[in-house]
């Protein structure tokens, strides 16, 4: 199986692993990858996740070239749409991703990486949408969520020249919000999924709905939702225990309500 999923006291650590082919995602992965983000959605055990890559070189190299190469429009729609499920699945996902960039996340890897909510690399880490030296263009959000981003500046640069860029270069962007040495990368993205994970998982995926919408709406929308989010918050235990917690200088114990 291309995908594994471990589970350990409430993080998942999901892993592409197709390390032959750098764990391009063909759509036998993608349908995987799809399937594991569905079922860690609905498994409220899973407060955070990490997402890596398989093997020594790689987080995800893109869609699968080999594949696609000799797809029609309609079935290089169709390849397209289920990245973007994989992509949208993730974002919309209650609990919060990580993404552990282990090494290239190019292409569809680097938009796999967009799509979720943090990102954290290893120094040996290469970013970069070279889908133009193909002649297409990104096919799995990378031209929506990269501007999003980092700004049109930067994501014009990547997208119009297809280079890659550095984990050094995707922190000073904005790409990632940390680098560490290769063999640290896991061990860091899990304590701060373990971090994210002992917050209430109410307030987590409010914090979620509100971040992913300010991409979405305009300012005065945004605001409004921020407000609806923001009072429901007070309609669960979660709050009153995080409060009290706070007040009695203790750590919260949280139902997720
Ligand atoms: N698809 C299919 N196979 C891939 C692949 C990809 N995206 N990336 C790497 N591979 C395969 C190679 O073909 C090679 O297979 P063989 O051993 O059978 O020849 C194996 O992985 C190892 O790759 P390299 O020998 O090329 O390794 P390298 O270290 O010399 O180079 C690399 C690494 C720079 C990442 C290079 O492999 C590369 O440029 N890969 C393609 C990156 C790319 O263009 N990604 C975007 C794809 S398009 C896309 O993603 C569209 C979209 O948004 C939906």
């Amino acid at each position: 199986m291309a995908v594994h999923v471990n589970r350990d006291d409430g993080v998942a650590v999901v892993t592409v692993d197709r390390p032959d082919a750098l764990n391009a995602l063909n759509t036998e992965t993608n349908a995987l990858l799809l399937e594991a983000v569905r079922g860690l959605s609905e498994d409220a055990s899973v407060r955070a996740v990490v997402l890596t890559g398989g093997g020594e070189k790689s987080f995800v190299a893109g869609a699968d070239i080999a594949e696609m190469k000799d797809l029609s429009a309609d079935e290089a729609r169709a390849f397209s749409v289920l990245g973007h499920q994989m992509a949208d699945a993730i974002e919309g996902a209650p609990q919060p991703w990580i993404a552990a960039v282990n090494g290239f996340a190019l292409g569809g890897g680097c938009e796999l990486a967009l799509a979720c909510d943090i990102r954290l690399a290893a120094e040996n880490a290469k970013f970069g949408q070279p889908e133009i030296g193909l002649a297409i263009t990104p096919g799995f959000g990378g031209t929506q969520r990269l501007v999003r981003t980092v700004g049109p500046s930067w994501a014009n640069f990547l997208v119009l020249s297809g280079r890659h860029i550095r984990a050094d270069e995707a922190l000073a962007i904005g790409l990632v919000t940390a680098v560490y040495p290769k063999d640290r990368l896991l061990h860091e993205a899990t304590k701060l999924a373990r971090e994210l994970a002992a917050k209430s998982a109410i307030a987590m995926r409010a914090c979620k709905q509100a971040l992913r919408q300010a991409q979405r709406l305009d300012l005065t929308s945004g605001l409004r939702l921020e407000k609806d989010v923001f009072s429901g918050c007070f309609d669960g235990p979660d709050q009153l225990e995080g409060m009290t917690a706070f007040m009695e200088k203790r750590p919260p114990d949280y139902e997720g309500r």
